[in-house]
């Protein structure tokens, strides 16, 4: 391969994250608390040929996988195009997308025959009415059949996500484990993440996942070994369960350090964290096909300026609103 994405610290990035939309309709109370707010002028997303045009110049660097993120990416009129289009993207192996699981039931059918190879679900309850507290929607059973009927299709594999919530699902370990023991489901604890739009919640809310690390642990779960392009999840293994466990945990030492992702927002900035700066624009570059060494070139030139790591814990959550606005 001629070129590679690289920063300064040799981590090299295969995966890219792009979000199709800020919009969501859901309302999940450490994200879009009162739902999704269009401003004054409702923007402009990337178009199809904008997509295929910034996905080309990532392949071209060595980019092999792609996540399709929002807001809620299935909002999107064209999504199923989408997904087509960037599958169809020579060196791209890997079509994965990140939703909340309305639409999964009725689409994802569809979905996996355009090309997606992989699902992440957001389920932060196995308890309806708790989801519904969370969530600001009362679609537990519309989104548990989603994930059934991605099973049902082909996936082989479904990723759920819920985050930690003290007192609202961090006791729910049992419930949890029991619905993945005959399901191949990789379920995730994502530690509660705190972002510019929080007040209290964070305080109120944030569960630390050692908690439920050493408590897999002592339930005889039993850590994988990672390979090189796998995201940050501690994943763990149990011989008695179909389903694994992975534990997301930003706040912990070397979170950053395998980072091997880049970010692009559904308006076409290049972000290099999830947290911190505003993003370098590349939209002036994604009218014309004959663009792509200069875009290559700014996506190079921005990650010489990417962080060793995030400042979370100095309580530095960056400019990062909340992450309906650069896709988690
Ligand atoms: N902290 C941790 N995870 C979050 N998500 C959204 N906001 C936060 C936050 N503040 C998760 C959602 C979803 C994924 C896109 O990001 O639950 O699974
Ligand atoms: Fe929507 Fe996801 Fe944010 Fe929930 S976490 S409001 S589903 S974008």
């Amino acid at each position: 391969m001629a070129l590679q994405f690289e920063d300064n610290f040799q981590r090299k990035f295969y995966y890219l994250r792009l979000s199709l939309t800020d919009v969501c309709n859901f309302k999940c109370t450490y994200c879009l608390p009162d739902g999704y707010q269009a401003g004054k002028e409702r923007p402009c997303f990337l178009s199809l040929p904008e997509i295929r045009r910034v996905v080309q110049a990532f392949a071209l660097c060595g980019t092999t996988k792609v996540r399709l993120t929002g807001g809620e990416p299935s909002l999107r009129r064209d999504f199923t195009e989408i997904i087509r289009q960037v599958a169809a993207t020579p060196g791209i192996e890997k079509v994965a997308m990140t939703t909340n699981g309305f639409r999964m039931e009725k689409s994802v059918a569809q979905w996996q025959q355009a090309g997606l190879t992989n699902i992440n679900v957001s389920l932060d309850s196995l308890d309806p009415r708790m989801f519904h507290q969370i969530t600001g929607e009362n679609k537990f059973d519309q989104v548990m059949r989603g994930i059934e009927r991605a099973l049902e299709v082909g996936f082989t594999q479904v990723k759920v996500n819920a985050v930690l919530l003290k007192g609202q699902n961090d006791h729910q370990l049992p419930a949890f484990l029991e619905w993945i023991k005959h399901r191949p489901v990789q379920l995730r604890f994502i530690e509660l993440m705190q972002t510019g739009a929080m007040d209290h919640y964070f305080d109120r809310y944030h569960s630390s996942g050692q908690v439920l690390c050493r408590a897999l642990q002592e339930q005889g779960w039993q850590r994988k070994v990672r390979a090189s392009n796998d995201g940050p999840a501690k994943v763990f293994w149990h011989p008695d369960y179909q389903g694994e466990i992975g534990l997301i945990m930003p706040y912990e030492d070397g979170f950053c350090e395998t980072c091997n992702r880049l970010r692009v927002s559904a308006t076409g900035k290049l972000h290099l964290c999830l947290f911190g700066e505003s993003g370098v624009d590349l939209r002036d570059l994604l009218q014309q096909d004959n663009q792509q060494a200069a875009l290559m070139a700014r996506i190079q030139s921005g990650l010489g300026q990417k962080a060793s790591g995030h400042f979370l814990h100095q309580g530095d959550t960056g400019a990062t609103p909340h992450l309906a606005s650069i896709g988690g």
